[in-house]
Order: structure tokens, then sequence, then C-alpha cells
């Protein structure tokens, strides 16, 4: 029976032990969501390789699992740069990244604010598992925890204010992952990221409990 390589390819999960109970009162615990991207990821390799990534950032990495779980598949030809607005989230993900022999260069931002200059038009692979649950407004930002998922009117607080960034930091051939929750309005966004110019594909679903997440992939062909 023939066997495609993208079959034989599998992304491990990252060594993250180092992680303490205290530092998840502050950062978010690797999840049902962050292995769906992962999952995602791993399901969409032999795309991502014919890309020939130099360049993946992580918007919102968290403990970094996910961005060094795609490092530690693509290796080191390729650059890695993430963002959290939590500084706690920022020095856990470098050390997720060096247990795992991943450099990754974290930056502690708002979105993208503070690298969108040095990676303008050059990422190839952009991440990102936002604060999506619907919430008051007025938990946006609130604390720590509540960044990590409070998302506001229908979930996407957050995320609106990231996707009109999205065409100006990906490289022409640049693919985006989204994660988001059936609430959250997939149907909406892809028509939103229409107008910029990309196509939408939703690479994989999961029911988590009450959840039903999607992990969308946009990009321009
Ligand atoms: C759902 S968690 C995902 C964490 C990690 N990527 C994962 O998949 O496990 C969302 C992350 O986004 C970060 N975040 C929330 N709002 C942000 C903002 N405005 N700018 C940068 N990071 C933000 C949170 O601190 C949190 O680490």
């Amino acid at each position: 029976m023939a066997v495609t390589v993208n079959e034989l390819v599998r992304i491990k999960t990252p060594v993250f032990s180092h992680i303490t109970s205290e530092d998840l009162e502050h950062i978010y615990e690797p999840s049902e969501d962050t292995f769906l991207l992962i999952d995602a990821l791993e399901k969409d390799l032999e795309l991502i390789h014919k890309v020939h990534p130099t360049l993946c950032l992580e918007v919102g990495s968290g403990s970094g699992v996910v961005i060094t779980a795609l490092g530690s598949i693509l290796g080191g030809a390729c650059q890695y740069v993430s963002t959290d607005i939590n500084l706690r989230a920022c020095q856990i993900t470098e050390e997720t990244g060096k247990i795992n022999g991943v450099t990754i260069k974290t930056v502690c931002t708002d979105l993208v604010e503070g690298v969108t200059e040095e990676v303008k038009g050059k990422v190839d692979v952009l991440l990102f598992n936002p604060p999506y649950v619907v919430t008051p407004s007025e938990e946006v930002g609130r604390g720590d925890l509540e960044y990590t998922w409070a998302g506001g009117e229908r979930g996407r607080e957050v995320m609106d204010r990231f996707l009109p960034s999205v065409q100006s930091l990906l490289s022409s051939k640049g693919l985006f992952y989204l994660l988001v929750l059936k609430e959250n309005d997939p149907a909406d966004l892809e028509d939103i990221m229409k107008q910029q110019g990309f196509i939408c594909s939703c690479v994989i679903s999961r029911k988590t409990g009450p959840e039903h997440l999607s992990v969308l992939r946009f990009s321009r062909i």
C-alpha cells in the first residue's frame, strides 16, 4: 500500500515539564486548543514544507509549545519569533524553546506592535491561538489569565484587532493559522479575510466538551 510522506511525519509534543503550577497561575496551560493547533500543523506539514519557511511568527505564544513544536520539525534553517502581552509567557516560551532545542526570539508586546518593522512581509508561517471565549468586553485584558481566554463580544475583540495586520506581515507564499470557536463566526472571518485577498480553508475541527474548535488556514493561493 502506498504511504505518503505526510503520513509518516508526526510532530512531537515538546517537553514542558519545567512549567510550574505557580507559572500556570499567570500563563495559559497547554490545553485542547493548543494541541488542536499542533495537530493542524501536523496535518498541513507537506504544504508548510513546500513554502520552505524561513520565518515563523506566533502571536500570543503562552507556554511556547506550539511554535516549539513547529520549530522541532522545521529545524534551524528557519527563524522563530513570538510575541505575548504577558512578560512571564515570553520568558517561558524562550525556555520551552531552549529545552527542546529551538531558538525563539520572544517579544513582550501588544499583538505584533513591537516586531512589525522587523518581520513585515517576511512571515511564512503565522500562528495565533487568540483569547476566543465570548465574555463581557470589560473582561478583555483584565489580568494575566483573562488575557489568555477573554475574547469580549463574540470572542472576537482581540482577533479582530489583529486581522488587519495579516496582509502586511505575511510573505507572498505565507500561511496564517488561526484557532477559532464556532461562536467566533468563522464564516464572517472568512469574508473579512477574503476582502484582504486571502482564501480560507478549515484544516481541522474538534468538539471538546462544550467547545467546537477549528483551525482556519488563510493563504493568498
Ligand atoms: C489562548 S492563549 C494561547 C497560548 C498558546 N499559544 C497556546 O496555544 O497554548 C492566548 C495567548 O495570547 C496572549 N495574548 C492575549 N492578548 C494579547 C495581545 N493583545 N497581544 C499579545 N498577546 C496576547 C495571552 O497572554 C495568551 O498567552
